[in-house]
């Protein structure tokens, strides 16, 4: 099955995704993560997204749409799960016209949704494995050992654009760019919505029933 997540920053997709993506064996295409290691390896794309995402803004259309269809013609043969892609109105167009080239199609459209307190709250608390890329939180799921990550003792971050001031413009963003794509898929065939304000093992049964309804 071909999934798209989409929701506000910090809603959950990646926690979420991650763990739906292990339990049905789809490839998790989390854009965010994407783009973090072409910046990370200075890849062409990751030297022009760079900037745009220190600042909390949408990286270019040209630049995602191509990274995604690599990834959707290269290694997403056995389902996918898109997390975070697409972001606005032009690029779920151009995600259609690229699922028709590969004659694949979207079988569930998942909109996650908290109040913005929430939203805040997780983003500010978030720490990230540098070395394994895992997510944990300050006090929703702390690591056993502070500072490291349960997984493989990489070391914890904070994403830079978990600052305040960078997460403030995030959320300007996504309700004046990404916001009106629930009017563009709320009427589409599989499209389904979740409430992702409860704990974690709640939000993950509400995906799996919207996975599986
Ligand atoms: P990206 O990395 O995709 O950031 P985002 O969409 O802002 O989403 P996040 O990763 O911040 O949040 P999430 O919903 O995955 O939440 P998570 O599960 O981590 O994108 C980063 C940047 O890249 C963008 O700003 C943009 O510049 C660029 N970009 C990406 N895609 C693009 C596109 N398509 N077009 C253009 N530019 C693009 O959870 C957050 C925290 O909360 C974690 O600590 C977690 O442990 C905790 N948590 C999760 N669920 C719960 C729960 N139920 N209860 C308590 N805590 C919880």
């Amino acid at each position: 099955m071909n999934i798209v997540l989409f929701g506000p920053p910090g809603v959950g997709k990646g926690t979420q995704g991650e763990r739906l993506a292990s339990a049905t064996g789809a490839s998790h295409l989390a854009m965010g993560d994407i783009l973090r290691a072409a910046v990370r390896d200075e890849t062409e794309a990751g030297l022009k997204a760079r900037a745009y995402m220190e600042a909390g803004k949408l990286v270019p259309d040209e630049v995602v749409v191509a990274m995604i269809e690599d990834k959707i013609a290269g290694d997403a043969l056995a389902g996918f799960l898109l997390d975070g892609f697409p972001r606005n109105v032009p690029q779920a167009e151009a995600l259609e016209a690229m699922l028709a080239r590969h004659d694949m199609a979207i079988e569930r459209i998942i909109f996650m949704d908290a109040p913005e307190e929430a939203l805040i709250e997780r983003l500010s608390g978030r720490l990230i494995c540098r070395a394994c890329g895992f997510g944990f939180h300050r006090h929703y799921s702390p690591p056993r050992e502070a500072g490291r990550c349960d997984r493989c003792g990489g070391e914890l971050y904070q994403r830079e654009d978990d600052r305040e001031d960078v997460i403030a413009n995030r959320l300007r963003v996504y309700k004046e760019q990404t916001q009106p794509l629930l009017a563009y898929y709320q009427d589409k065939p599989g499209f389904r919505r979740i409430d992702a304000s409860g704990e974690m093992d709640a939000v993950y049964a509400a995906l799996v029933k919207a996975v599986e309804e």
